[in-house]
């Protein structure tokens, strides 16, 4: 399948048209940005894990029933998706406060929670990425009640087969994004899972594996990115 069109560029991915109008081309960039863009860098090799990885998460994830975005590789940067409407929320699941979480709530990082937790982000980089709630959602019109429900019960199954997965390369799942598409009438899982978008600890020492190493200058981003690769043994 070849490349046509550019349609968007993100700032971690290119998205390219192909000649079948139910498939487009995600080019993965080594490019990392957080706090919404303010801090900017490149960790290399970073495209290429985050391709192969996705692409081994969707695979697995397909194979236990849940559909996503992902046709096929093409290469190590390179893949082709179904072309989805995203629904522009960023649905987030944790099992342990980290992050925004601990912040927000005053909760010490490494805390256990009980039952995960499911809160959706509004997909709006002038805004900030607000968080809202399901009415909120409705009221935006961002996505109907039934799809806000398929939505959080596809994101649960998902945390428990990527929670499963994970223990087998000794890493612990701390927290997630995932994105959710229309594709003829369906919900489907899109976007990407990669130590971009999860928070990854070593299950034994709670060493970070994931893009906190670059939010928080922690050091030695491509070792962590590279480790997680060796681990999932893509
Ligand atoms: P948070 O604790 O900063 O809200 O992040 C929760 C999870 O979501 C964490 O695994 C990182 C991921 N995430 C993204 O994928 N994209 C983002 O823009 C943000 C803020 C977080």
């Amino acid at each position: 399948m070849e490349k046509l069109e550019q349609l968007y560029e993100g700032k971690a991915k290119k998205v390219f048209k192909t000649d079948n109008k139910d498939h487009l081309i995600v080019s993965y960039k080594d490019d990392a940005t957080a706090f919404n863009g303010l801090k900017k860098g490149t960790i290399a090799g970073k495209g290429e894990i985050n391709n192969l990885m996705s692409n081994q998460l969707f695979a697995y994830l397909e194979e236990n029933g849940i559909e996503t975005h992902y046709v096929e590789t093409i290469d190590s940067r390179n893949t082709v998706v179904k072309c989805v409407e995203i629904v522009p929320l960023e649905v987030i699941v944790r099992n342990v406060a980290a992050g925004s979480f601990s912040k927000r709530l005053g909760v010490e990082e490494g805390t256990v929670f009980e039952q995960p937790t499911v809160e959706f982000s509004y997909k709006n980089d002038d805004l900030g990425d607000p968080l809202i709630n399901d009415s909120f959602a409705i009221a935006l019109k961002l996505a109907t009640q039934e799809e806000i429900d398929e939505i959080k019960s596809m994101a649960l199954r998902v945390n428990e087969l990527l929670k499963a997965y994970f223990l087998r390369a000794n890493i612990k799942l701390i927290d997630f994004k995932l994105e959710f598409g229309r594709f003829h009438g369906r919900i489907i899982l899109a976007d990407e899972i990669s130590p971009d978008t999860c928070r990854l600890w070593d299950k034994e020492t709670n060493e970070k594996l994931d893009k906190d190493r670059f939010r928080r200058d922690l050091g030695n981003i491509e070792g962590a990115y590279s480790e997680v690769r060796s681990r999932l043994g893509f």
